[in-house]
């Protein structure tokens, strides 16, 4: 079993600024509560956060994210692009396709993603990202992508993710190692940071597009409350999901979280 010592992830590291500070810890609360701490008291952009253990693992909407120790890949980067806040989308995309890129060459197994930002394969969850940002005024000061991916363990012995979720050595049938993951990943976002900037974000929104597993199914999306039935036609390239709704209505999501509608798709 490979750690994620920072000397071995330094070994073979492409990148010109992307990783090379790390902050590394056995366990911590979670990864993007020491990212937040760091970048307010002005590390620079690149500087990642890694852990080998969670206590307080944090996922979207609130919920908690599980992993166990020494097997996954649990870590947030410190970004601070020049953006808009309006445009902070263009981070989920840039960390999403990056993570499916790398999971992609580094173990032959291609994840779709699950707008927004979410890694599957099949049905089951691979990766999740939180994003959280800081800004002021409308402009972004620093944002925190946090990723966890699933790595080597055996999700079926675990009753916590069983039904929901899957790891690479579940799906490839060997380890897989994080090191080199990290590195690909880094490798990956830091290649495709200029496609954030406006003159670019064809081709980020382009390349994310591909890969998104949702459109075309037929969705149910909560949306602060909210629920909305229907096919997920297309994205818009500023990131927002477009369904048409049960009744012929067109609806555009900002933000949300989908589930397939198996049942009466
Ligand atoms: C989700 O799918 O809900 C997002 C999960 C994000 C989990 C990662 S693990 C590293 C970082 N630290 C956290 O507390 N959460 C993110």
């Amino acid at each position: 079993m490979d750690l994620l010592l920072p000397a071995l992830v330094a070994d073979g590291l492409r990148t010109r600024s992307f990783g090379r500070q790390i902050h590394y810890f056995e366990a911590v609360g979670s990864t993007n509560d020491i990212a937040k701490e760091l970048a307010q008291a002005g590390a620079p952009e690149g500087t990642i956060v890694l852990a080998e253990e969670q206590t307080q693992g944090r996922g979207r909407l609130g919920r908690t994210w599980f992993a166990p120790p020494r097997s996954c890949l649990l870590l947030s980067l410190i970004l601070r692009p020049n953006l808009a806040v309006a445009d902070a989308f263009r981070l989920t995309m840039l960390c999403s396709l990056s993570a499916a890129v790398a999971v992609e060459r580094v173990s032959g197994i291609t994840p779709a993603i699950k707008w927004p930002n979410d890694l599957l394969v099949g049905a089951k969850k691979l990766a999740g990202i939180l994003s959280e940002a800081s800004s002021l005024e409308n402009s972004l000061q620093y944002a925190i992508v946090g990723i966890g991916l699933n790595v080597n363990f055996d999700p079926s012995a675990l009753p916590e993710v069983a039904a929901s979720a899957t790891s690479l050595s579940a799906l490839a049938g060997h380890e897989v190692s994080r090191v080199r993951l990290l590195q690909e990943l880094l490798a990956e976002v830091e290649a495709r940071y200029p496609s954030l900037w406006p003159a670019n974000e064809d081709a980020l929104w382009a390349d994310w597009r591909c890969r998104l597993g949702t459109l075309g199914q037929q969705v149910t999306v909560s949306e602060g409350g909210r629920l909305e039935h229907g096919l997920a036609v297309d994205v818009a390239p500023d990131g927002s999901l477009l369904l048409q709704g049960d009744d012929g209505r067109r609806v555009t999501i900002a933000v949300g979280d989908v589930t397939l509608r198996r049942e009466d798709s």
